[in-house]
């Protein structure tokens, strides 16, 4: 699961299908990073962290990281919450299979191009927002993914 900053988007992305894919008993490993390292080592969003705990999960514990090119081979998917996501994964991949791995993930998960909308310059309505958009993309996917293994 990748966004810009690894603090608001992809950390909630993260949490909410580590745990759906705990609760299906299913041994996925799940992981996020940021295409930008300038908040490398830091904790969530507090504004992800609290929707988060209101929906029962905590992420307080991950700590964000940049992306890196090695991660294709480290992940059978690679998810995009943007164009702009998109784009800069798909230029750091170091073959044309790697690139098309990397999928916009609602677009993945409800067949039609969209994004998860960048809530950081946002109130907490749009961390709402974000994290309901993330959990019905998650259920979408855990089923898809589960007919591929
Ligand atoms: P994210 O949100 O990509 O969902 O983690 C952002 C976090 C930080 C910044 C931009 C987006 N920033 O410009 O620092």
């Amino acid at each position: 699961m990748v966004c810009l900053g690894n603090i608001c988007r992809s950390p909630l992305a993260e949490g909410i299908l580590k745990e759906k894919a705990r609760a299906a008993g299913l041994d996925w490993h799940v992981d996020s990073a940021g295409t930008g390292g300038w908040h490398s080592g830091e904790q969530p969003d507090h504004r992800s962290i609290a929707v988060a705990r209101k929906y029962g999960m905590d992420i307080s514990g991950q700590r964000a990281r940049q992306f890196h090119p090695r991660d294709f081979q480290r992940f059978d998917l690679i998810f995009a919450m943007d164009e702009s996501n998109l784009r800069d994964l798909r230029r750091l991949a170091p073959t044309p299979d790697d690139a098309a791995r990397v999928r916009l993930l609602l677009e993945y998960a409800h067949g039609s191009p969209a994004e998860v909308p960048d809530p950081y310059y946002h109130d907490d309505t749009a961390f709402e927002e974000v994290f309901h958009l993330l959990d019905s993309a998650c259920g979408e996917i855990m089923g898809r993914i589960s007919l591929l293994s």
